[in-house]
């Protein structure tokens, strides 16, 4: 199979190594700069991108909307240097939990990131663990979504014993709970959260065995904390062992997350590479690279 021109966007250069490494070439040398008012300034080498297939992988990951706006950039450049054709590899979707109005007055932001990206002219995107696969509604282009569980299940099996138990720390969360627990042949629970904003949320209760067991928490994702640091709490009044490990695919870890998570026993962490990973982490954190899943993907003939 003829490989593809690898366009490795500014906010994904830990994926970007491994992804090249994994198909055995060079990403795309581009050029990128602000200009003093703040625009971004991108070009390609046309020489690299006229007539070929183009992968352009970037995730979107704070700043969200410069992340975008420089995948549409990137886009629009190779599309004008004469590429063949263009897939955008985006393995966090932000502003995909804007999936609905919780109220009059409020944008549908999913929907509209989903439009925003039909100016990429992707034949296809593909991305990891959206928060809500009905967001894939709303793509114009064919969506691969897919699924990092089974990677995260691997790094997280030495870790199982028999007190491991598989924790929602809130309702989104159960279906992602049970397919591990699943995996890794544990029971589950799940605890009852309630979201007073972006940034609090309260438990309301628990639902589960987990008295003397030593819990999983999985998320889709870990922005500020206060989800899984209210659901430890919750899990530490019912009697689990002071052991946690937080398993997640996308680890943001912003604002107040390191305060809040200060408060959980967390021995480990493990998430994939759809965030660029944090170093100053007060715990281990085991990162699972998505290069080998997004190969698999991106390889039409092993598809
Ligand atoms: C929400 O439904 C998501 O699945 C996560 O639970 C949530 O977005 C995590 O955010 P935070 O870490 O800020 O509580």
């Amino acid at each position: 199979m003829t490989q593809p021109a690898l366009v490795v966007g500014s906010a994904s250069p830990h994926l970007g190594r491994a992804l090249a490494q994994a198909f055995g070439i060079s990403p795309v040398a581009t050029k990128m700069e602000r200009f003093p008012d703040g625009e971004l300034h991108i070009e390609v080498p046309p020489e690299a991108i006229r007539g070929r297939r183009v992968v352009i992988l970037q995730t979107s990951t704070p700043p969200v909307g410069e992340h975008l706006l420089e995948l549409l950039l990137l886009a629009d450049a190779c599309w004008r240097a004469g590429a063949a054709s263009l897939e955008a590899v985006i393995p966090y979707v932000g502003y995909a939990r804007q999936d609905r109005r919780a109220r009059a007055g409020e944008p549908l932001g999913g929907r509209l990131v989903a439009d925003l990206l039909s100016h990429g002219r992707f034949e296809r995107v593909f991305t990891v663990d959206l928060h809500n696969p009905a967001l894939e509604g709303c793509f114009g282009a064919p969506l691969e979504h897919l699924s990092a569980l089974p990677l995260l299940a691997e790094a997280l099996r030495p870790h199982v014993s028999d007190t491991t138990v598989v924790v929602a720390p809130d309702l989104g969360a159960v279906k992602r709970a049970e397919a591990l627990a699943k995996l890794l042949g544990r029971p589950w629970a799940v605890v009852h959260k309630a979201r007073l904003s972006g940034n609090d949320v309260e438990t309301l209760g628990l639902l589960g065995q987990v008295r003397g067991m030593r819990p999983i928490l999985v998320d889709d994702m870990i922005s500020t904390g206060g989800t899984l640091a209210a659901a430890a709490k919750e899990l530490k009044g019912e009697g689990c062992v002071d052991d946690f490990i937080l398993a997640t695919t996308h680890a943001l870890l912003v604002g107040p997350a390191l305060e809040r998570l200060h408060g959980v026993p967390v021995k480990r962490l493990v998430s994939t590479d759809s965030v660029e990973p944090r170093q100053d982490l007060p715990f281990p954190h085991q990162v699972v690279t998505l290069a080998p899943l997004l190969l698999r993907a991106l390889t039409p003939d092993a598809r």
